[in-house]
């Protein structure tokens, strides 16, 4: 366990090419991979990259397991803002061969609890966990105050991320709560990558990259993982340290 993430810092016009490049290179070595996935803007770039890159046959999910990361819970099926829907329209839905599985979160049945417990199971072996960043320190729906014991669970959203849901994701309602992977099984997983892009996360990032590790910025938790890498745009890492 060490603060010695790797760092790799790219100009935002190869951002996504050299992330899917290195989700190729795993997948080419490992071909069940079982990797869990976020949603946002952040990822899109890379997901289209990655359908490309499958569309040329460079690359198959067709032997790897695609676990969700998060969902809001209180989205009708079929809105735009869910995770399984922009997954499944951004990378699931466009491969030419479907992957092994695809493993959504039960928001649609009648206890939310008992979801998120069977998502704990399905997020018990993660080779790779895929984070994105969020503007107030969140991984998943491990929003501020989340500890690096906690399981996947039914959250409490943050004030800002359920105006994101409607503002920033077009979410036709304002979900009600957030069923999360917990930073218990992020943490367990073999690799774990975070994806952070543009200036707007710059100063996110530096807190949690930098600043005493701690329930106040949840993502700050990976740097006890021992094999975390950052993938940051320029952008994102203009206020970390050089070098
Ligand atoms: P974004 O969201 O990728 O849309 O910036 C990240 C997050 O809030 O987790």
């Amino acid at each position: 366990m060490g603060d010695d993430a790797r760092r790799v810092v790219l100009p935002a016009a190869d951002w996504a090419s050299a992330v899917a490049a290195e989700l190729v290179a795993r997948l080419s070595d490992r071909p069940a991979l079982r990797i869990c996935l976020p949603t946002g803007e952040t990822p899109g770039p890379v997901y289209a990259a990655l359908v490309a890159a499958a569309c040329d046959g460079r690359v198959s999910f067709d032997r790897a397991t695609l676990v969700m990361l998060d969902a809001w819970v209180g989205l009708p099926p079929g809105d735009p803002a869910r995770c399984d829907v922009r997954l499944r329209a951004e990378l699931v839905d466009r491969l030419p061969r479907p992957p092994a599985a695809f493993i959504a979160i039960d928001v649609d049945g009648p206890d939310p609890d008992a979801a998120a417990d069977r998502h704990d199971a399905a997020a018990a072996r993660l080779d790779l966990a895929i984070l994105g960043l969020g503007p107030n320190g969140h991984v998943g729906f491990n929003e501020p105050g989340s500890r690096p014991d906690d399981p996947t669970r039914l959250v409490r959203l943050a004030a800002s991320s359920r105006e994101a849901a409607v503002a920033r994701y077009g979410a036709t309602r304002v979900p009600t709560a957030g069923i999360t992977i917990g930073l218990r099984r992020l943490l367990g997983a073999e690799e774990a990558w975070l994806l952070v892009t543009g200036e707007r996360k710059a100063s996110i990032l530096r807190r949690c990259l930098e600043d005493p590790v701690g329930p106040d910025r949840p993502a700050s938790w990976l740097r006890r993982h021992p094999r975390l890498t950052v993938f940051a745009d320029e952008g994102a890492a203009s206020l970390l340290p050089r070098g």
